[in-house]
């Protein structure tokens, strides 16, 4: 069987917090979709790490960690984080493997970002220039080299090959950057890939489902940054919901179990569009600042509001969510009063349905109002301790979205975690 962990807003809801958490549960961790863009922070012996390619599996010993064929890897990251990880005494070796299927971001691909983001000009999407957006061009345009091409002799002229197609699309943005710096790093990243395990991804997974190891699919990014069914354009390139885990691993439908929906308490973005919720207001700086809202990938401040019912309704929809973990819920702790967006009121027509652009149809949050707890919750171990009023503020969320929050996360900690069920 297969569970799948994926963000249910705009990303950094504390995906890897809980996968770190869960994982004890699982012999294999995979992830599915994403590439570097991601930034998922967890604590180890209280020291902060923050893994961008590598699955938040990783630092459970004896846990097998697979990076999917549905992730964009870019491997000077990859040599870095590997580099991290190590110096906890973790033997990559033993518990990281790649899928040959893997596609590579190669250093023009991060060029490519730069200079399409820049073209756009007002209407730039806020990437986090990682190259994502052309390496999964390159795919589904059937140009891109993937992680098995490595061990062909003739990747270099392969790579020489699309870096030129690249150039062509660089002289046309008419966009100048100097990669050697980059290549120099990338060629070396990649000696240091072709050391790590390679393995024919789709059979590896489906053999240990076979043997009965439980697994575990990690998102990154989160449902309303899909690239179907998200704020497009505003969004990131790959499937961030729970389908996009059956063509990102290789795995059948039928196979997948439980589908945890993370969300925070209230919400956050980061980068450009529509956010309906959002305070641009002094309540949203004191969210920004007790949560510390900025990005684990790229520093950018977080964009913070409330909840939005409405977006968190369709995610659970269109990921078949059984199980909802609320983190963050101690950033709350401060408020005297809360908010919980439960309609969108769009050109005066009240509804409950996410427009099919947002920021176009501009809907007006529709705002329910809850009293805080107003009371430090950080340190509580179980949910029958837990403030009355924010147990109201939670059965309210449960019975809008018709699924039950199983977990409440009350601090960045690794054993700060109240279980509901
Ligand atoms: P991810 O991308 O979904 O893994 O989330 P990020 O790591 O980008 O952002 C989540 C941030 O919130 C990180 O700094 C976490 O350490 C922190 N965090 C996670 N859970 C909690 C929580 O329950 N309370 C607080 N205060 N911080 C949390
Ligand atoms: P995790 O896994 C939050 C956002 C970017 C930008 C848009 C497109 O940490 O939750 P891209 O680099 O994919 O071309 O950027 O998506 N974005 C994220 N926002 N968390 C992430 O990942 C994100 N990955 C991409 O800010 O708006
Ligand atoms: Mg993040």
């Amino acid at each position: 069987m297969v569970d799948v962990l994926l963000g249910l807003q705009w990303g950094d809801e504390g995906k890897g917090k809980i996968v770190d958490f869960f994982a004890k549960n699982y012999d294999l961790v995979a992830r599915f979709q994403g590439g570097p863009n991601a930034g998922h922070t967890l604590y180890v012996n209280d020291k902060k790490v923050v893994l961008h390619q590598i699955p938040s599996g990783v630092f459970h010993p004896g846990i097998i960690n697979l990076i999917g064929n549905g992730v964009v890897l870019d491997p000077v990251t990859l040599k870095k984080e590997c580099d991290i990880v190590a110096s906890f005494g973790i033997d990559l070796k033993k518990n990281l493997f790649i899928s040959e299927r893997t596609h590579l971001i190669l250093p023009t691909h991060r060029a490519l970002d730069k200079a399409a983001e820049s073209a756009k000009g007002k209407e730039k999407i806020g990437s986090t220039l990682k190259g994502i957006g052309p390496t999964y061009m390159d795919k589904t345009g059937r140009n891109g080299l993937r992680v098995g091409d490595l061990l062909d002799k003739n990747f270099t002229s392969a790579y020489i090959k699309l870096r030129l197609k690249h150039q062509k699309l660089l002289d046309n943005y008419n966009f100048q950057e100097d990669i050697t710096a980059w290549e120099e790093e990338f060629f070396e990243a990649l000696e240091f890939l072709k050391e790590l395990n390679i393995v024919n991804g789709e059979y590896f997974i489906n053999k240990h489902i076979k043997d009965g190891k439980r697994v575990l699919a990690e998102g990154a990014q989160g449902s309303m940054l899909d690239i179907d069914f998200g704020t497009f354009p505003f969004v990131t390139s790959s499937n961030t919901i729970s389908a996009g885990v059956c063509n990102g691993l290789g795995v059948a439908p039928q196979l997948i179990r439980d589908v945890y929906g993370v969300t925070k308490a209230y919400c956050t973005r980061v980068g450009g569009g529509p956010f309906p919720t959002e305070l641009d207001n002094e309540v949203g700086e004191e969210l920004r600042k007790i949560g510390s809202e900025f990005g684990a990938t790229t520093g950018r401040p977080r964009r913070c509001g409330w909840i939005d019912l409405v977006a968190l309704r369709f995610a659970c929809m269109i990921n078949g969510v059984t199980k909802i973990v609320m983190t963050k819920a101690d950033v709350l702790d401060a408020f005297k009063e809360l908010q919980v967006c439960t309609d969108y009121n769009i050109n005066g027509k009240i509804g409950q349905e996410i427009p099919f652009q947002m920021e176009k149809q501009k809907p007006v949050p529709v705002f329910k109002s809850f009293p805080g707890w107003n009371t430090d919750t950080s340190a509580t171990k179980s949910f029958a301790e837990l403030p009355d009023t924010m147990k109201t503020y939670v059965s309210f969320i449960n019975e809008y979205l018709g699924v039950d929050v199983h977990y409440i996360s009350n601090g960045p900690g690794r054993d700060q975690i109240v279980k509901v069920y």
